[in-house]
C-alpha cells in the first residue's frame, strides 16, 4: 500500500466510515447473511434465501440511559470466522439427535471507548445474532430502546397476536403486514393483565409466507437477564423493530459487561414443514448446564383440574370474602361444598390415572388462599404449604405412591412474585418431603410489585431463577403465564413446559388456533396446551359454568398428542368422560410423550398439520392430523415405516356425520395392516382430525 492509501484507509477506520460487507453462508451455501457499516458507522445486516432478499439491509443498536446512543460512529475493528458441526441428545425431545451446524462470523466494533461485538450464525433453516459486550471500561449499561429491525423485503402474509407486555393469550390473526393496523382488534380477548404498546406490535416467534412461498419464522433465542422481545412495525416500511419489554421506570434492562443478549432469529424454509421440523432456536441456546438429568422425566398426567376450569367444582374452600389469610382460621370456617381437591376426590382421580398408566395427577386448589386470590393484586395471598383441611397432603401422596403414581404440585402465584420468592425455598421443600418431583405455575394477573409487566427483564430473571432452584432440588417446571419459552429448555431440561399462549382452557377459540401454535409458540418449546377434551358442551355437564362448546371433534383433540409435541401431555378432561369413550381414550393411553424421531409430513399454517413421530422406547409410530374450519382429506403414505416390516394400524377418524361444531363426538376407529407402501385416505370434519397408532404386526 502506497502512503496516501494507507493514511485514507486509516482514516476511514478512525473515523467510523463505512466497511466492505463482510458475509457469511450457511453450510449448504443456501443462505447468506451479510453485515456492513455504513457511511456513518452504522451497524447493519440483510439475508438472502437462494438469492432472494429475505432481510434487507436493517439498521442494530441501542439507546442508553445517560450515554450516547450505540448506533453510529462505530469503527470495525476485527472480525472472525469459523464453523461449528455437532450432534448433541436432548434429554427428551422430538429426535433422539439433533444436529447443530452453522458458520459463525463474530464482528468487533468500537465506537469511541465503548466496545460491541456481533456474532451472527448462519444456519441451513435461518440465522441467528446477538449483541456482546466485552469487559470495558464501561461497566454497566441501561438499555432504553433496542433498535434492531428486521425490514421485510415484501407485505407478506402474516399469522400473529398483538404486541402486549403481559399476555400472550390470544388467538391469532391472519393478513398481510400492510394489514395489522386494521385488524389490531380482530382478536382481541379481555385478561386479567394485559398491556398492548403499539397498533403494529406483535409477539414472536412471528410466522410468515413471502409471496414467492418461502416461510419465515421470526423470534428470539436464550432470553436470559434481559426483556422479551416483541415486534412493532413500520407499517410505511414494512421495517420491523425490537420492542422490549419495560420494567417500572421506563427503561429495558439494565447489565453489566461482560454480557451477551439473546438471539434474534430468522427461521426459513420452502416449505411450511422446514419451519415446524427446525431445531433453530434450541441450537442456538447452550448445552445442558446440569451435571445430573437422571430424574427428569417426560410425563402424561391427568387433573383435579378440568372441573374447576369448566365451573363443576370450586379451587376455594368457602365463600369467605375479604379475609386475611394470616389469621383466618379454615378450622372454624364454613365450607361450601365445592372444593375439587377434597380427599375422596382426589383418591378418584389417582385411581383412574393408576389404573390407565398415567405418571402423575396435578390437583389445583390444595393449598388455603384460594378465597382471595384472582384480581385482589395483594402482595401476600399464599404460602404454598399450608392444606385446605379436606387435602390430606401426606395420605394422599402415599396413596398414589402406593399406586404407582405421584401428585403434581401446582404453585399459583397470583403474579405475586416478591412473596413466591420469599416462599421458594420452603414450597420446593414441601414437595421433596412429600415426593412431589413437578410444579405446575402460574402468573395470572398484574404482576406485583406493580409497574413490572410479566415479561420485564426481572421478570425473566424471575421464572429462570425458579427453574433453576427447582433443579438444585430435582424439581419440573410447568410455568403458566410466564415469559413464552426461547429454548432455554435445552440449557435446563427441568423446564418441561409452559402455557404462554392461549391454551384448552379457553373454551372456544377457533380451530385454526391448534395449526398455528406449532409455528409459533412451539419453536421456543413445549407447551401444555392440555389436549383431550372428550365432552365438548361444556354447559350439558357445568350449567352456569365457564366457556360454552369447543369447536373439535374427539380425533382432533387425539391427534394434539402428536401434532403439538410436548414431554409433559396431559389428559384434560374428567375420568367420566373419558369412561364414556373409554375405546377411543385407548388412544391416550398409548401414546408416548418421547419420541426418536419425527416427521412433519404436510402443514399450512391456519390450515392443517399432519404429523409422524416414533416411540423413543419401542417401534411404534404414531400418526396426528388436524385441520381448522374447513374439512379436508388426507392421504397419508406409510413411507416413513421400516421396509419389510408389517404394523397394525388403528385409525381413529371423524365419523362420516362428525362436526367440529355440531357433532363433535362422533368418531370410528378401524383397525387394519399397512406396511411402508400403504396408504389411507381419511377424511377430516370441520375442526375434525385423526389420530393413528401403528404397531409392529409381529414379533422380528
Ligand atoms: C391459569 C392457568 O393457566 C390455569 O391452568 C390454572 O388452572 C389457573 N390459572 C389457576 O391457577
Ligand atoms: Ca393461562
Amino acid at each position: 500500500m502506497n502512503a496516501p492509501i494507507k493514511l485514507l484507509a486509516l482514516a476511514l477506520i478512525l473515523t467510523g466510515c463505512g466497511t466492505k460487507p463482510e458475509t457469511i453462508s450457511s453450510p449448504d451455501g443456501n443462505l447468506e447473511v451479510t453485515f456492513e457499516l455504513t457511511d456513518q458507522g452504522q451497524p447493519s445486516y440483510s439475508a438472502k434465501y437462494k438469492g432472494k432478499d429475505i432481510v434487507l439491509p436493517s439498521l442494530m443498536g441501542f439507546d442508553l440511559k445517560d450515554a450516547p446512543s450505540l448506533t453510529d460512529n462505530f469503527r470495525q475493528t476485527g472480525i472472525e470466522r469459523s464453523s461449528f458441526n455437532e450432534t448433541w441428545v436432548p434429554v427428551w425431545g422430538e429426535n433422539d439427535s439433533i444436529v447443530n451446524n452453522y458458520t459463525q462470523m463474530t464482528v468487533s466494533l468500537e465506537q469511541g471507548k465503548r466496545k460491541m461485538d456481533i456474532e451472527f450464525r448462519a444456519f441451513d433453516d435461518g440465522f441467528g445474532f446477538r449483541y456482546i459486550f466485552p469487559e470495558q471500561p464501561t461497566k454497566t449499561f441501561t438499555v432504553t430502546d433496542e433498535l434492531t429491525q428486521m425490514a421485510m423485503a415484501g407485505d407478506h402474509m402474516a399469522w400473529w397476536i398483538p404486541g402486549d407486555y403481559d399476555t400472550q393469550e390470544y388467538e391469532y390473526t391472519k393478513s398481510r403486514l400492510s394489514e395489522i393496523r386494521s385488524h389490531a382488534d380482530d382478536n382481541f380477548m379481555p385478561n386479567a393483565s394485559q398491556y398492548r404498546f403499539s397498533p403494529t406490535g406483535v409477539q414472536t416467534a412471528l410466522m410468515l409466507r413471502t409471496n414467492d412461498s418461502l416461510y419465515l419464522n421470526l423470534h428470539e433465542a436464550a432470553l436470559v437477564d434481559f426483556p422479551a422481545m416483541h415486534l412493532d412495525l413500520n407499517d410505511s416500511t414494512l421495517t420491523f423493530k425490537a420492542a422490549l419489554t419495560p420494567g417500572p421506570d421506563g427503561t429495558m434492562a439494565t447489565f453489566s459487561t461482560p454480557f451477551k443478549t439473546p438471539w434474534r432469529t430468522v427461521t426459513v424454509g420452502e416449505k411450511a414443514t422446514d419451519i415446524l421440523a427446525s431445531n433453530l432456536t434450541l441450537n442456538l441456546n447452550d448445552p445442558c448446564a446440569l451435571d445430573d438429568t437422571s430424574w427428569i422425566h417426560p410425563t402424561k398426567y391427568m387433573g383435579v383440574w378440568w372441573e374447576m376450569i369448566t365451573g363443576v367444582s370450586s379451587w376455594s374452600y368457602t365463600n369467605a370474602e375479604n379475609f386475611d389469610l394470616a389469621t383466618f382460621d379454615y378450622s372454624k370456617a364454613n365450607p361450601h361444598g365445592r372444593h375439587g381437591a377434597n380427599n375422596e376426590n382426589v383418591r378418584r382421580y389417582i385411581d383412574f390415572a393408576a389404573d390407565n398408566g398415567f405418571d402423575q395427577l396435578l390437583v389445583e386448589g390444595w393449598n388455603i388462599g384460594w378465597e382471595d386470590w384472582f384480581g385482589k393484586e395483594k402482595d401476600f395471598v399464599f404460602d404454598f404449604v399450608t392444606p385446605y383441611p379436606d387435602f390430606d397432603i401426606k395420605a394422599l401422596n402415599d396413596y398414589a405412591h402406593s399406586k404407582g403414581i405421584k401428585l403434581m404440585m401446582h404453585h399459583e402465584t397470583s403474579s405475586a412474585v416478591d412473596n413466591y420468592d420469599r416462599h421458594m425455598d420452603g414450597a420446593y421443600d414441601l414437595m421433596n418431603r412429600y415426593g412431589y418431583d413437578a410444579v405446575k405455575s402460574g402468573y395470572v394477573g398484574n404482576i406485583i410489585p406493580k409497574g413490572e409487566h410479566h415479561y420485564s427483564q426481572k421478570q425473566v430473571n424471575h421464572y429462570l431463577n425458579a427453574v433453576k432452584k427447582a433443579a438444585d432440588k430435582h424439581i419440573m417446571v410447568n410455568a403458566h403465564e410466564a415469559v413464552r419459552p426461547t429454548g432455554l429448555c435445552r440449557t435446563y431440561p427441568n423446564l418441561v413446559g409452559n402455557e404462554s399462549a392461549m391454551g384448552q382452557e379457553f373454551g372456544d377459540m377457533s380451530p385454526q388456533h391448534c395449526t398455528i401454535l406449532p409455528f409459533t409458540r412451539l419453536k421456543g418449546g413445549p407447551m401444555d396446551f392440555t389436549p383431550g377434551i372428550f365432552r365438548m358442551k361444556i354447559t350439558d355437564f357445568a350449567p352456569g359454568g365457564q366457556g360454552s362448546q369447543k369447536r373439535a371433534t374427539i380425533p382432533n383433540q387425539l391427534a394434539l398428542y402428536v401434532t403439538m409435541y410436548s414431554p409433559l401431555q396431559m389428559a384434560a378432561d374428567m375420568p367420566e368422560h373419558y369412561k364414556a369413550h373409554y375405546d377411543a381414550f385407548q388412544f391416550i393411553k398409548d401414546v408416548p410423550v418421547d419420541w426418536s424421531k419425527s416427521i412433519y409430513l404436510d402443514a399450512e399454517p391456519g390450515e392443517f398439520i399432519v404429523a409422524a413421530r416414533k416411540d423413543k422406547n419401542s417401534d411404534e409410530w404414531y400418526v396426528g392430523g388436524v385441520t381448522d374450519e374447513n374439512a379436508r382429506q388426507y392421504t397419508l403414505h406409510y413411507n416413513f415405516l421400516t421396509p419389510g416390516k408389517t404394523y397394525e394400524a388403528t385409525i381413529y377418524a371423524d365419523a362420516p356425520d362428525a362436526d367440529g361444531f355440531t357433532n363433535p363426538e362422533a368418531y370410528t376407529i378401524s383397525k387394519h395392516i399397512v406396511s411402508t407402501e400403504s396408504q389411507d385416505t381419511i377424511d377430516m370434519a370441520r375442526g375434525g382430525g385423526f389420530a393413528i397408532s401403528i404397531k409392529p404386526a409381529e414379533k422380528d
